[in-house]
């Protein structure tokens, strides 16, 4: 399993899993492995069925599901739902109307702060955040618990626990500065809007 992977399984603290979107079982066969109970879906016979070779490969006995998002799955038998490698608007049509879950634990490829927004309104908090690079790439996983905290404009764009965390807000100041390098001269308006956003974040860094 890679970084990512393993960083989401990292947050798992319940029993039972559905693992929507499996693709090649990893995260269900690491879980598995670990003692937890996995349901793995996919929209993809294809990748379910790689799944399925996946498990028979490790001799492992994981239920499986073809089917988009949590369609005709009855959540009640599980404790967490996680969703990993899709973007916000899939994850949040997946979620909507379904009986979910206490915990959620989501990695979404994009718009982050569209999804802790959502999620808040869904009645989630945010209960924990992790943020990993791998291969250049930046990765942040979120659980969510279901109750209600109050959340400022930065705890949503930013995330209420990784405003706290150096190494994503070092990252995320280096990435700005990137950008800016590649604004062209006449393009000040966007130039000035980003040198605000990087003052901000290097008051959080320090
Ligand atoms: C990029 S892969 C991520 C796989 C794995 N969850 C991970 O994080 O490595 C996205 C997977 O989600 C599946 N998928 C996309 N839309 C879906 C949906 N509406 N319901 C279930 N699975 C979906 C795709 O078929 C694909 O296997």
């Amino acid at each position: 399993m890679n970084k990512r992977l393993k960083a989401v399984a990292s947050l798992v603290d319940g029993k039972s899993i559905i693992d929507v979107g499996c693709d090649h079982g990893y995260l269900s066969i690491y879980l598995t492995n670990n003692g937890i109970k996995c349901l793995a879906t996919d929209i993809s016979k294809y990748c379910i069925d790689k799944a399925i070779h996946n498990f028979k490969k490790y001799n492992m006995n994981i239920d499986t599901k073809v089917t988009d998002g949590l369609n005709d799955i009855d959540t009640s038998l599980y404790d967490t739902i996680i969703i990993s490698g899709m973007g916000t608007h899939t994850i949040l049509r997946i979620l909507k109307d379904k009986n979910l879950t206490d915990t959620l634990i989501i990695s979404s490829n994009n718009n982050i702060e569209l999804l802790r927004k959502e999620l808040t309104k869904l009645g989630y908090y945010i209960d924990n955040e992790i943020y990993i690079l791998e291969n250049n790439q930046k990765y942040i996983i979120i659980r969510f618990k279901k109750g209600n905290k109050d959340y400022t404009d930065l705890d949503y764009k930013i995330g209420p626990i990784l405003k706290n965390n150096k190494d994503y807000i070092n990252d995320l100041i280096n990435e700005k500065k990137c950008i800016i390098d590649k604004i062209p001269n006449k393009d000040d308006v966007k130039r000035i809007e980003l040198q605000d956003i990087i003052k901000e974040l290097t008051k959080l860094s320090n």
